[in-house]
């Protein structure tokens, strides 16, 4: 059917999905775990100060769920609150073929992206020792968010290109009053708008080396005190 999503098999052999409604895959085709593991986890989750006993992550954009999994799998001693929002989830007929097709074996990692998927919208549960999760079904546009409580936030839209209307000054504002200073939003786009928009909110830039296919990502920080000129 036309306006079927369909599963895909990416470089390094993980899963991801191309939307239909975005005409765009879901991760890079160059490897969907290596993509996620190195702008979020790598460059993200194990940024976060040492010492941080808990940790609040916000992740524009839930989708396959592959970057709360790997929050939950490389958290080490963290404790996680982990929020996200989504506005069209994958229905379960999706989400439980890509958990076959990712692992074909009974695995811990399916059996715990299985429970992720299985979590009821909307509620904070505890998931498993030390990590709670609320998704949050909604559009990122129509949402409020706390002030000052974010300590990490994964921002993972579609491109630029099919989502103008996420990767702009305002919603980069809302973000950033969402975080506390010294937090750090990581995203896979370094491109020169993105760049322009986060700064122009706020934010400090790092420019760091990008996974397979990407030259670059970007990692923003919240200065302790926002930069007025
Ligand atoms: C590039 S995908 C990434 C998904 C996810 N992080 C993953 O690892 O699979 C972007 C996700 O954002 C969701 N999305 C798009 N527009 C949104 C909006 N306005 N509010 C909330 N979610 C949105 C899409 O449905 C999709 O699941």
């Amino acid at each position: 059917m036309p306006d079927m999503d369909e599963l895909i098999v990416t470089s390094d052999g993980s899963m991801s999905i191309r939307s239909r409604r975005f005409g765009e895959t879901y991760h890079s085709h160059h490897g969907a775990i290596t993509e996620s593991m190195l702008v979020f986890i790598e460059n993200g989750l194990k940024a976060v100060p040492a010492g941080l006993s808990e940790c609040f992550i916000f992740e524009m954009g839930f989708g396959t769920g592959f970057n709360t999994l790997l929050s939950c799998l490389y958290k080490d001693n963290l404790k996680i609150v982990y929020e996200t929002v989504e506005k069209y989830p994958l229905d379960s007929a999706m989400w439980e073929s890509f958990a076959r097709s990712q692992w074909p074996e009974k695995t811990p990692e399916r059996f715990l992206f299985e429970e992720i998927h299985r979590a009821p919208w909307n509620q904070m549960i505890q998931l498993s020792e030390g990590f709670s999760i609320c998704k949050q079904k909604a559009d990122l546009l129509e949402i409020s968010l706390p002030a000052s409580h974010y300590h990490l936030v994964f921002f993972d839209a579609f491109s630029m290109d099919a989502q103008p209307e996420l990767w702009n000054e305002k919603v980069f504002s809302q973000l950033f009053t969402s975080m506390r200073p010294g937090g750090i939003l990581v995203t896979y786009s370094s491109r020169g708008e993105v760049k322009r928009n986060l700064r122009a909110a706020g934010f400090m830039l790092e420019r760091l080396a990008g996974p397979p296919g990407k030259r670059h990502m970007l990692r923003a920080t919240k200065p302790f005190i926002k930069e007025t000129i």
